[in-house]
């Protein structure tokens, strides 16, 4: 009965963590810089705003600036010379501080997708992001494919939110049924303790001996005497 009881409230406390988990929702808005050449001090311009309205269902709004002609040849020039596009992606938390996230693919890939890419926002349990990259949509091999320079116009962006995984939970409901099929059987008399004396019934033998050594420890004469 007590240990029914036990049970039932880890169950609840269980399912009550793990409705948390999922419940959450929230909007985030996360500001896109780039970097157009590549070097040890990257130089980061304005790309363009995602707001993520629901974490829950993943719904974003995407609001990006065409890129200017001279951005578009910066582009090309680095595609061109096998360097990296460098993406800093700025979240605004509730409190007003701010958390940046860095990401890089091959310029090449990036040009030879005519500027398709991905975006992948990762949540941890409580819904805070911890992590965005970016990925190249199209399967993209840098074979140097020839890309006209007005395909460099747009940026075409999918967002993506990703929950992180929940852990293994418990399986509750099995140890219960087996809890019952249990008591079921000990109230039907099927299960035969086959178990040695010992091993039946060692913790009610083992206090005696306690005892029996701490009383004749403390009155040797009596241990001595009933020698
Ligand atoms: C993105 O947001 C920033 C800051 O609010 C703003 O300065 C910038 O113009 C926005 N960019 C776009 C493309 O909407």
């Amino acid at each position: 009965m007590c240990l029914k009881f036990v049970v039932i409230v880890l169950i609840s406390f269980s399912t009550t963590a793990f409705s948390s988990n999922v419940e959450y929702d929230g909007w985030v808005n996360i500001n896109l810089q780039h970097s157009l050449t590549f070097s040890d001090k990257p130089v980061f311009t304005d790309r363009g705003n995602v707001t993520i309205q629901s974490l829950r269902t993943g719904t974003a709004v995407v609001q990006q600036k065409p890129l200017t002609q001279s951005d578009r040849v910066k582009l090309r020039d680095l595609s061109a010379t096998n360097e990296f596009y460098q993406l800093k992606s700025t979240v605004t938390l509730a409190d007003g501080s701010e958390i940046s996230f860095l990401s890089t693919v091959k310029a090449c890939m990036l040009v030879e997708s005519e500027l398709n890419d991905i975006l992948s926002v990762s949540l941890d349990y409580s819904g805070r992001v911890i992590a965005i990259t970016l990925a190249v949509a199209s399967t993209s091999t840098c074979e140097g494919a020839v890309v006209p320079i007005d395909k460099l116009k747009e940026f075409s962006t999918s967002v993506f939110v990703r929950h992180t995984e929940n852990g293994p939970t418990p399986d509750t409901a099995t140890y219960i049924q087996k809890l019952e099929r249990e008591r079921e059987a000990k109230e039907r008399g099927d299960v035969k303790d086959n178990r040695s004396f010992l091993a039946k019934y060692w913790m009610y033998i083992i206090p005696v001996i306690i005892l029996m050594v701490i009383t004749s420890a403390t009155n040797p004469e009596g241990a001595g005497a009933a020698r």
